[in-house]
């Protein structure tokens, strides 16, 4: 299994494409394991039903084809559960239904073949990665049982190759646009194909070129129409399926959003360190090869709790405004910190976010310790449990929320540092904020490797002298306990 860990993730690299291999692969309920293997039992049924029916095949040949249909079912999990570790339960049902609904045409109607597989494979890599959509692309197509719809074999060729250029394409389109421009090459590429190959009379496969010339307009208009119909039905399966598209990343970062743009009037200073601690995960997250627009646009909302109340976090206080020490109770002010990451899951499910973001909320803070408010309960001679001042949790489980952690928790200190502070000095804040959260055991479940580490605090640096001489200072607390 390690093995194969392995090759996916150089398979990615070389695709471009980089993903979170670190989370632990999540497991389903028994429920829908069960729901799972009774759709692919189901697949099973359908992609043989033909064979059923006809007596002249003989039981162990049928015995084969369901096997071998239900070892392709395993497979596409498998890979796509690799590729993305915490694929849901809903995600793994839509690839199989669109397998379903694959074998359910190819058997029973006479559609075109480029509708049926060409679709489903710009949706699954948008939304599940390359790799998956590559699998389900050669599922799919391996999984051809006899049928009345399509006995070409260029016809077949030309319908595999495109399918594998949107699946190889897409997994990297960052915006609408670009899908629009994706469906019109795509399907001025398979009319050119086609027009050469009528014309030449020569077969890509096999002796005789058997492709109809009333089918050259038909296939290259079938990519076309379907594929800016699976653009513009592109973001009910990204809201019902919980699918996180390039586009709908890019889409959620955009500060004009309502969310966002409430924090700038509302929370001005969380805001702003909103942005700078986006700006030094962003360069760490590039350095160790993550995915550099997961975090810029979990960044931007890890935060968004704060606005629940603003006033109570030390970045939007004015001088000498501290409604904290006014209320004189650490416990108290303890359980306002700690709302501002139940407050922001409640605005993240209100507002419909996609599960990987809202990640970022709870994970960010993971469970560290308020220790400025401990301290205070402690020094006030209050019998408490160091386990109330630290914050529910979880703790970061990918690579990406614990990069945040981290930035959090460097951004207040480098901010607060002085001017001319050297970059030795820098260095060594950072590396003793790290390794305080690596010792507290924030980051044991985020698999970040110790050259990961190191990577991150070089370019945490990197920004730091970058940008401090513009930088704002505003106050902080000694023990940055505030954010
Ligand atoms: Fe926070
Ligand atoms: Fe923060």
């Amino acid at each position: 299994m390690q093995k194969l860990t392995r090759l996916v993730k150089r398979i990615e690299m070389k695709l471009g494409r980089t993903v979170s291999l670190s989370k632990k692969t999540k497991s389903f309920k028994p429920i829908e394991r069960l729901i799972i293997f009774l759709t692919s039992i189901f697949i099973v049924l359908v992609s043989s039903h033909q064979n059923i029916i006809n007596s002249e095949i003989i039981f162990i040949d049928l015995l084969k084809i369901s096997l071998e249909t239900f070892l392709y079912c395993s497979a596409l999990i498998i890979v796509s559960k690799k590729e993305n570790s915490m694929i849901s339960f809903n995600q793994v049902i839509l690839l199989l239904s669109f397998l379903l609904l694959a074998q359910v045409i190819k058997t029973n109607f006479e559609v075109n073949p480029i509708a049926i597989i060409v679709p489903p494979s710009l949706i699954i890599s948008q939304g599940l990665g390359t790799l998956t959509s590559l699998t389900w692309v050669a599922v799919s197509a391996i999984n051809w049982p006899d049928s009345t719809a399509f006995n070409n074999n260029d016809l077949f060729l030309i319908t595999i190759i495109s399918a594998i250029i949107v699946a190889i394409i897409g997994g990297k389109v960052r915006n609408r646009a670009q899908l629009l421009q994706l469906a019109i090459f795509v399907s001025l590429g398979v009319f050119i194909v086609e027009s050469i190959l009528i014309y030449d009379k020569t077969p890509l496969i096999g002796l005789e070129n058997s492709l109809p010339i009333d089918k050259i307009y038909s296939q290259s208009v079938a990519v076309l129409v379907s594929l800016l119909i699976t653009n513009l039905v592109m973001p009910i399966f990204e809201s019902v399926f919980g699918l996180l598209t390039k586009a709908r990343l890019l889409e959620l970062a955009d500060q004009e959003n309502p969310i966002l743009r409430r924090l700038s009037i509302e929370a001005p200073g969380t805001y702003e360190h909103t942005l700078l601690i986006c700006g030094l995960a962003e360069e760490a997250t590039r350095m160790i090869r993550g995915d550099v627009d997961l975090i810029k646009t979990g960044g931007l909302y890890h935060d968004i709790g704060k606005l629940h109340a603003p006033n109570w976090f030390i970045e939007n206080q004015t001088e000498g405004t501290n409604p904290h020490e006014e209320l004189d109770d650490p416990i108290k002010s303890c359980q306002i910190l700690q709302k501002h990451v139940d407050e922001g899951l409640k605005i993240a499910k209100k507002n419909r976010l996609p599960k990987p973001i809202a990640d970022f909320i709870p994970e960010h803070q993971g469970t560290l310790k308020m220790g400025y408010f401990l301290s205070k309960a402690r020094e006030k001679g209050q019998n408490i449990e160091e386990n109330q001042f630290r914050y529910k949790g979880p703790i970061p489980q990918s690579k990406e929320t614990a990069i945040l952690m981290l930035a959090d928790g460097c951004e207040a200190a480098l901010r607060a540092m002085d001017i001319n502070a050297t970059d030795k000095e820098a260095y060594q804040t950072i590396s003793g904020i790290i390794s305080s959260r690596e010792k507290d055991g924030q980051l044991s479940e985020s698999y970040l490797s110790k050259a990961e580490i190191f990577l991150i605090k070089k370019s945490f640096l990197k920004v730091w002298k970058r940008i401090r001489h513009r930088r704002i200072q505003y106050p902080t607390s000694k023990n940055n306990t505030f954010s």
